[in-house]
């Protein structure tokens, strides 16, 4: 198990699968990304366009780079494309359900030595492996949100995982020019057992101590030297994506802290999904 990586696939080109699918290119790796329908990957590739034009005229990429970089995307609606991959990263819904439907067709497509990642941020990767064969050829591979931006991945070691894909994984993550970090298969992972709940905190202060989201992010820049404030980070991150986090944290370790606040949940409830939707604590156009 665990040949060299040259061709990867990306299922799921939503935020984190298409920056996910942007690092690859960018690093010179030939990549295929799997969505639904053609429309949904056709905007992912748009979107990916976007971010390496911007790149391009801030002259931090040539004209010829970018142009070799997307030409290295394919796309495609079917997993059977994904067949000749070394390397695939599952960036789907966060529904256990799709998952475990993904890794039983992916095992049965792809070669018998080929790795399969899953950037779950908030479900067991152990629960996830149980549905591959052979289960030991899965790990977690967990980008931040942007993926093209952020540099850490977490290496997440499931109960079954081979340690060679483990090696495997880490070192692909090195070749993305990412910053790797491993770890074992705990609710949260690193950064979300730590992160998610210390969100969670700065959305009771709000009504706590009678603070405006601007004034609490403006607060955690430059009283906590954070690069954004909190709600603007949970607007990037998404409401659905951090109240599905925080309950699966809740869950996982019952410490109150990691329950979503009641006003977060609102929100996500009202359609106020963050950037995405246009509305959460700010709007977006
Ligand atoms: N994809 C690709 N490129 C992007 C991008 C994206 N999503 N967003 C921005 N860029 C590019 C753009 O080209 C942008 O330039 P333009 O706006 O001129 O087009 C360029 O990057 C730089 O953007 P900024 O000037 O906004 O960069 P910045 O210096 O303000 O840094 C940041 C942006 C890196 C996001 C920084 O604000 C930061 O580190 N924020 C914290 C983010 C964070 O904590 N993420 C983790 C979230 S938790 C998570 O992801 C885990 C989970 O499981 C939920």
């Amino acid at each position: 198990m665990a040949r060299e990586i040259q061709k990867v696939g990306v299922v799921g080109l939503g935020t984190m699968g298409a920056g996910i699918a942007q690092v690859c290119i960018q690093a010179g790796v030939e990549t295929v990304g799997r969505e639904v329908t053609p429309e949904l990957g056709e905007a992912a590739r748009g979107k990916i366009a976007h971010f390496l034009g911007r790149a391009v005229e801030k002259g931090r990429l040539s004209q010829e780079d970018g142009d070799a970089a997307l030409a290295r995307l394919k796309l495609t609606t079917e997993l059977a494309d994904l067949a000749d991959c070394d390397l695939v990263v599952e960036a789907a819904f966060e529904d256990l359900t799709i998952k475990h439907e993904l890794f039983r067709e992916l095992s049965e497509v792809v070669g018998e030595d080929a790795i399969l990642a899953t950037n779950t941020s908030a479900l067991s990767v152990t629960e996830i492996a149980s549905a591959a064969a052979p289960p030991e050829r899965v790990v977690g591979m967990h980008f931040f949100n942007p993926a093209p931006l952020m540099p850490l991945v977490e290496i997440v070691r499931a109960q079954q995982t081979d340690e060679a894909v483990v090696d495997a994984a880490y070192a692909f993550a090195q070749r993305l020019g990412k910053e790797p970090v491993r770890c074992n298969d705990t609710p949260g992972f690193i950064v979300n057992r730590i992160l998610i709940p210390l969100l969670n905190d700065c959305v009771r202060v709000l009504d706590e101590a009678g603070v405006s989201p601007e004034d609490i992010d403006r607060a955690m820049r430059f009283g906590a030297g954070w690069p954004m404030g909190p709600c603007t980070l949970v607007d990037l991150v998404g409401l659905d994506v951090h109240v599905h986090a925080s309950e699966a944290l809740w869950q996982g370790l019952r410490e109150p802290r990691m329950a979503p606040p009641a006003r977060i949940v609102a929100m996500e409830k009202a359609g106020h999904l963050g950037r995405k939707s246009g509305r959460g604590f700010y709007e977006y156009q």
